[in-house]
């Protein structure tokens, strides 16, 4: 007998799922090469929307979902099953009331795992982060991607050594680069198998945006916000890339605790501490302090500039109205 633990979700759009044309052109893309019959692998540094965009595409296939995350710790049999527990019978004599008699048994019990649920009943995979498990764990794909046949253990319940993966079947595969720790490298083989999507960060539409449907923030002050952190970003001067979850924290804060960006010290502490602490390593002070002066500055001068725009924008408006020519800045 096969017994499945697994968990299934059915697959819904987010609610605060943003759509620009820069998501529409990703997806469309996505969704083209799995009705071309392959798997899909979004790479990317953190923070890229991988995991969102998987779940996403998910949805549009509309096929019940079943997600893997990738850990080091994974070996094949828990991404196809094994043998688990074992059972305790009692048989109560009620002839002789005296006596009373237990028997115990131990049955192992075969139980399928999440990748072989996905491909016996044709559930969508979603294989968060594979990289992060060790390439012999990962093996068990390589037959499944390319021959739709899974190789299966010798004791699952009804002795068959293979399983046709139903054809519904389809897999999204995320990861990070290879430098990320806890990162393996992934086999050639495997990516071979899978069309892989290089991801950036978002473009500017896309980041602002996302980041305005997550915090509720006022357009013109989750542009400021944006703009600071993509400016720390460009200026390659960090360990690692500030990235859309900066500017989410931010601009939330400003919005819970009812803020505007301003050149206070605490719109600055706020986008100082967010901002050094995601984009340089444990223990890093100096790259840190560095990335705080930084901010300082972005800060600055993104306030000018805003205070400029508004100060010409002001200078207009009055000049319609009364006629007269437009004041210089
Ligand atoms: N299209 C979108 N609409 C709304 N929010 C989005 C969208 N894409 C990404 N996000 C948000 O941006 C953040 C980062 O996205 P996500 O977690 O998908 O990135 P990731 O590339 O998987 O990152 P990591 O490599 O760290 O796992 C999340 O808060 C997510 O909710
Ligand atoms: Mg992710």
């Amino acid at each position: 007998m096969i017994n499945e633990m697994t968990t299934v979700l059915e697959p819904t759009a987010m609610s605060d799922f943003v759509e620009t044309k820069y998501i529409k052109d990703i997806t469309h893309r996505a969704l083209s090469y799995f009705e071309a019959g392959f798997p899909v692998h979004f790479r990317g540094v953190s923070g890229t929307g991988k995991t969102t965009l998987a779940m996403h595409i998910a949805s549009k296939i509309g096929r019940p979902v079943v997600i893997i995350h990738g850990d080091e710790e994974f070996t094949t049999s828990d991404l196809v099953g094994g043998e688990y527990g074992y059972r305790i019978r009692k048989v109560v004599d009620r002839f002789i009331s005296s006596v009373l008699k237990t028997e115990e048994d131990m049955v192992k019990r075969w139980v399928d795992n999440r990748l072989t649920v996905a491909c016996k009943y044709g559930f969508t995979l979603i294989y968060d982060e594979f990289t992060r498990s060790r390439p012999e764990a990962n093996n068990i794909l390589l037959s499944i991607l390319q021959e739709k046949m899974m190789d299966l253990p010798v004791g699952r319940g009804n002795g068959e050594p293979y399983l046709k993966v139903d054809p519904n079947f389809s897999a999204i595969f995320t990861s990070n680069p290879e430098e990320y720790a806890g990162v393996h490298r992934s086999q050639d083989a495997l990516r071979d198998r899978m069309i892989t999507m290089d991801l950036d960060h978002f473009d500017y539409d896309t980041e602002a945006a996302i980041t305005q449907a997550k915090s509720q923030l006022s357009r013109a002050h989750v542009e400021t916000v944006v703009s600071i952190v993509r400016g720390l970003r460009e200026s390659g001067k960090c360990e690692f890339s500030p990235t859309v979850r900066g500017c989410i924290m931010i601009a939330k804060t400003l919005k819970v605790l009812r803020m505007t960006p301003s050149k206070s010290v605490r719109f600055m502490q706020l986008c100082q501490d967010i901002l050094a602490s995601e984009t340089s390593r444990v223990g890093s002070k100096t790259n840190q302090n560095r990335v705080k002066e930084l901010v300082r500055e972005l800060v600055e001068q993104e306030l000018d500039k805003k205070t400029a725009a508004n100060r010409i924008r002001k200078n207009l408006k009055s000049r319609s109205r009364n006629n007269s020519p437009v004041l210089q800045v």
